[in-house]
């Protein structure tokens, strides 16, 4: 600990807004990192796994000692237990909302018909339960669940509603996947506590960026630790932040290796020593720990000259121990599985959107309004212009890659199959989107700012995919749509 506060010291001096974990205020490190339980499904005789997901409100949470902080939490006081199912699994899943208020559960990244998405048009009353279920079929990836309310999905995520949804591939690369152990999640988050723990959410629904908060937790754990026992530790980072991006990697600057983006494998482990995660975004690393060493995963911002605003802050993650003796891991695969990013044939068609204050190409998310028609299977180049501040940009049910960002390609780590995106200031990003093959005229799909401020705001379009051929007749306006 006395070698730890030298470099919190060090630290503290570099940031200026962040006060608890983030700055001069000391990180101690003393809370053992909580790793979400697994949820435990059901399988009955038709052979599908059923998960039981309820939202609850009232959750009394410990995050700074000895003060209590009101939660919310699926099946818990705050967060979800990880859903862990593999391709080709049939899912059900039981979603009952227990809030005083409605709500909505989101798949995000999973690959599955619109009516099972959970986007705005599932509404789920209090009281009620929704049990979308369909067939896993895409590969091994970190996806994860959250609320989706129009207007509503930034507090109801700050409050602490969302969950990591694990895909293992029985054909995938062989990576360390023993859960809590040499396999970990961390979800990232940053609040805002009042003086007396609660949670302080003035911000969410307010401002440029909605909520920047100065206080990290990572799993709903405060300043938290981690033991490690093996060579090699595969972590899956997803950012559940409201808007803001973190730069992840080691106080050491330590060389590790990007195994996974947002939807599946690379085509071969990536060496980084930083790896840019802005919100709803995940990527799956793999570190390698030296016996008995101690080392703190932190976030540095960029600089202030090109800093995008959600993005320049320091914190510190996570502490983590590794073993005297570890144990022996399997080296890492030369190659993963994935594919390398190939450039769409010419004549394929191109999509461009806008992206300004909250709006896209000038509109504000309209429930009743269907904004892009796309026939099933498509490959398409979707480009975003983005006219002002920092944004994302992630699309449902589909996998995409960046072809390039201001006309350069992005970096390797980066290069893997994606359902969000960073799009910095007054940048130009093109995507190759491969379109699934679910058809329904009636039900949208959704694509938005993954900014939760700007999501509410209106920063959404709806798109529906339908039979090819089919795309002149389908109805721009929703009947009796909410
Ligand atoms: Cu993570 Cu449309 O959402
Ligand atoms: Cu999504
Ligand atoms: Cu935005």
């Amino acid at each position: 600990l006395a070698a730890l506060s030298g470099v919190s010291a060090v630290l503290g001096a570099c940031s200026s807004t962040s006060e608890q974990n983030g700055g001069g205020g000391g990180s101690a490190f003393t809370n053992r990192l909580r790793v979400p339980p697994l949820a435990k499904p059901e399988t009955g005789t038709d052979g599908v796994k059923t998960f039981a997901l309820t939202l609850q409100a009232g959750g009394r949470s410990e995050f700074l000692a000895g003060k209590t902080t009101d939660t919310w939490g699926i099946n818990g006081a705050y967060l979800g237990p990880t859903v862990r199912a593999s391709r080709g699994d049939k899912v059900r899943m039981k979603v009952t909302n227990r809030l005083a208020e409605t709500s909505t559960l989101h798949w995000h990244g999973m690959r599955l018909p619109a009516k099972m998405d959970g986007g705005p048009h599932q509404m789920i009353e209090p009281g009620a339960t929704w049990t979308p279920e369909w067939t896993i079929d895409q590969p091994g990836m970190t996806s994860w669940f959250h609320p989706h309310l129009h207007e509503k999905t930034a507090m109801h995520v700050y409050r602490g509603l969302a969950g990591l949804f694990l895909i293992d591939d029985p054909d995938g690369p062989e990576l360390p996947h023993e859960y809590g152990v040499d396999d970990v999640p961390l979800i990232i988050q940053d609040k805002k506590f009042s003086g007396d723990g609660q949670l302080d959410t003035f911000r969410v629904d307010g401002g440029t960026f909605g909520m920047l908060g100065d206080t990290i937790l990572v799993n709903g754990t405060y300043d938290p630790f981690l033991d490690v026992k093996t060579e090699l530790v595969r972590f899956r980072l997803l950012n559940a932040s409201n808007a803001r991006v973190y730069r992840v990697g080691f106080a050491d600057n330590r060389q590790f290796h990007v195994v996974g983006n947002d939807a599946g494998p690379l085509e071969k482990p990536a060496a980084v020593d930083r790896v840019k995660i802005s919100p709803g975004e995940r990527y799956e690393i793999v570190v390698r720990f030296a016996p008995g060493e101690t080392v703190v995963m932190d976030s540095k911002g960029e600089d202030r000259q090109k800093a995008n605003d959600i993005e320049e802050d320091d914190f510190r993650l996570l502490k983590i121990v590794a073993a005297a003796k570890p144990a022996p891991s399997r080296a890492l695969p030369a190659t993963l599985g994935g594919t390398a990013t190939v450039a769409p044939p010419a004549g394929v068609r191109v999509r461009t959107f806008s992206l300004s204050g909250s709006e896209i190409n000038d509109k504000d998310m309209d429930m009743n309004r269907i904004d892009e028609v796309v026939p099933a299977g498509a490959l398409e180049i979707w480009e975003l212009d983005n006219t002002t501040y920092a944004h994302n940009f992630h699309i449902h049910e589909v996998a995409f890659r960046v072809l390039d960002v201001n006309g350069a390609p992005p970096p390797a780590y980066q290069a893997g199959p994606k359902d969000t995106v960073f799009v910095p200031k007054k940048a130009k990003v093109r995507l190759a989107v491969q379109f699934g093959g679910f058809t329904d005229p009636v039900s949208p799909y959704m694509f938005h700012c993954h900014i939760l401020r700007h999501e509410d705001k209106g920063m959404m379009g709806q798109f529906v995919v339908v039979e090819p051929g089919t795309e002149a007749k389908v109805p721009l306006v929703l009947a009796g749509g909410h």
